[in-house]
């Protein structure tokens, strides 16, 4: 069963007077089936905790658990077996390969890993949901702030992996484009059973998550 687990997770950047404390004792949990939100305000630590929750940088102390096992933050080999087999990132920035049409970002990500990815069929079905089926020869120049969001969240989507990530998917979006982006991921973790977590300060939110925690000044607090 696929599941993620941080243990008194605490992150601490710089020394001395320059020292910010990112994460204070953090104790989060993240199962399969299930859509886990993370509210918090700007500088709260949002980013810093999801990326630690995917292997991208390493806690200052604590412990990070996937499927049950201590995750060893020091053994770079594993952990980036881990980002490329089970994880899908949406990251705050997009984080599209200027270059590459949106139908060559998803072939990019077919090149990194090749199997176990969603049927065509199925995925076409998510490009129409999120409304870019139409886009797959533009240029991330040529797409909206919005459009790009909805290709890097079809982008996470496409490798089916066991968990998705997504760092603010819906700043951009307006709010009939949040219904149906906030239900495609309560529908992916509930129907394909993966655990989405997603970190936002973007309340609309709210009403599709399982499980909501809130963020402030690196402390982490459970609500539902
Ligand atoms: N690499 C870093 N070096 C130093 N300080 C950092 C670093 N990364 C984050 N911080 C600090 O840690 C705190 C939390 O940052 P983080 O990016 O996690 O916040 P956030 O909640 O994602 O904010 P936003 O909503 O603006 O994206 C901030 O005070 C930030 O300045
Ligand atoms: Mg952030």
């Amino acid at each position: 069963m696929a599941s993620l687990k941080l243990v008194d997770v605490t992150k601490v950047f710089g020394e001395g007077t320059n020292e910010v404390v990112a994460l204070n004792r953090v104790n989060f949990e993240s199962r399969q089936g299930e859509l886990t939100l993370i509210l918090g305000p700007s500088g709260s630590g949002k980013s810093t905790l999801l990326t630690i929750i995917g292997g991208l940088q390493s806690p200052t102390s604590g412990e990070v658990y996937v499927n049950g096992q201590l995750v060893d933050v020091k053994d770079v080999k594993s952990s980036d077996f881990f980002r490329l087999n089970q994880v899908g990132f949406v990251l705050q920035s997009h984080s599209l390969v200027p270059f590459l049409t949106v139908k060559k970002q998803f072939e990019l990500a077919d090149r990194v890993k090749k199997q176990n990815n969603l049927q065509t069929e199925q995925f076409n079905h998510y490009l129409q949901i999120l409304g870019i089926d139409q886009l797959l020869d533009k240029y991330p120049n040529q797409l909206s702030g919005g459009q790009s969001q909805r290709v890097a969240i079809a982008r996470a989507i496409y490798t089916n992996p066991d968990f998705i990530l997504a760092d603010e998917p819906t700043a951009a979006l307006d709010s009939d484009r949040v219904k149906k982006v906030g239900e495609l991921f309560k529908q992916i973790a509930a129907s394909e059973d993966k655990a989405v977590v997603i970190v936002t300060h973007d309340l609309r939110l709210e009403q599709f998550a399982d499980h909501v925690y809130h963020i402030e000044d690196g402390a982490i607090t459970q609500t539902k």
